[in-house]
């Protein structure tokens, strides 16, 4: 796949649609030849952001560090929320075509099909980033840059803290460590690229299994009637690995519903690495969060700067991120920005 491609050429590691325009209301200016000439006639960088939605803890740290971000850089933006549909996003984007933006970001809801849109926004002279997650597309010109985590990294980190835990991780002591897993949104690229990563590590030992796999659409709901489904289904659970804290919440819920203890008698494995899930991490209900950081906004403005100002800018820009165990998480947790 075109990302995968992408990731090797450059891994710099630098630290109901609503349409909303955070500071003055100012028509933006006129469109840029593709490549960027700078900011509108009146000086000022409009950009135009299409975000997934507001799906979880994770999200919610992202727009608004991206908010936050445009209005210390100066940047005019216009935010739209995508209610977690590829329509709407779309919709979004030909909007702020229509409109001129100087420089249009997004984090795409899935990762194919954006090749039309991004035509338009190319023949429109807009520059397009990439902001979290990726698009599967032939045509690298479509976009100036991406600029989010390793999602297969992360995959790969959570199924390596599991290998290092089997023995613990055998929770009912039967020999067979049984994995079930909470999977984002299908076709999102952060699901297809953990699932990947998490299994490419696991498949080093033959007692991990992945028994179930269902999406919880990264949210907190869809992640416990998932787990409530899967503890009906069988017995034995060792282990949940959920694509994000949020579904790991929600996986807790069901487990104690269920008469169980969350992080004792099912071990639970999650990615993000927000507030809630840290708490819960400290409290000994998730036992391994892999960090994925929403903090993209100062990055974000400064690659928007740089393509307008016509200066060449990485392909790839990939987040710096860690993971966290339970006494790690009690001691960071006074300090976590989200
Ligand atoms: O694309 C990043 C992922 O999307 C986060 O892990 C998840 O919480 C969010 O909804």
């Amino acid at each position: 796949m075109v990302k995968k491609n992408l990731a090797a050429i450059s891994a710099v590691a630098l630290t109901a649609l609503t349409l909303t325009a955070c500071g003055s209301s100012s028509e933006a200016g006129g469109g840029n030849e593709t490549g960027g000439k700078g900011a509108g006639s009146d000086g000022k960088i409009t950009m135009g952001f299409a975000q997934v939605g507001a799906e979880s803890g994770w999200r919610t740290a992202n727009s608004t560090n991206i908010q936050e971000s445009a209005a210390d850089a100066g940047i005019e933006l216009k935010f739209s929320d995508a209610q977690q549909k590829q329509e709407n996003q779309i919709k979004a984007i030909r909007s702020y075509i229509q409109q001129k933006v100087d420089v249009i970001a997004f984090s795409p809801v899935v990762e194919t099909g954006w090749d039309g849109v991004l035509q338009e926004a190319k023949r429109a002279g807009i520059p397009v980033i990439l902001t979290d997650r990726a698009v599967d597309s032939e045509d690298t010109s479509l976009y100036k840059t991406f600029l989010g985590s390793d999602f297969v990294e992360e995959g790969k980190k959570a199924g390596q803290w599991l290998v290092d835990n089997a023995a613990d991780a055998d929770v009912d002591g039967d020999g067979d460590i049984n994995v079930v897993e909470l999977q984002g949104t299908t076709g999102a690229a952060p699901a297809i690229d953990r699932k990947e990563g998490f299994e490419e590590v696991i498949s080093s030992n033959p007692e991990i299994a992945i028994s179930q796999s269902q999406t919880g659409d990264f949210t907190r709901d869809g992640g416990k009637q998932v787990m409530e489904a899967f503890l009906q289904s069988e017995d034995g659970i060792d282990v949940v690995f959920a694509h994000n804290d949020d579904m790991g919440l929600g996986a807790i819920e069901a487990i104690e519903a269920a008469g169980l203890e969350p992080g004792k008698d099912v071990k639970i494995i999650t990615i993000d690495a927000v507030k809630d899930g840290m708490t819960a991490l400290s409290e000994g209900k998730i036992n391994f969060i892999v960090e994925c950081s929403p903090l993209l906004g100062p990055q974000l403005m400064d690659l928007a700067k740089k393509v307008l100002d016509g200066e060449e800018v990485p392909a790839r820009v990939v987040t710096e991120e860690t993971t966290f165990t339970q006494e790690q998480a009690a001691e960071v947790l006074p300090t976590r920005a989200y």
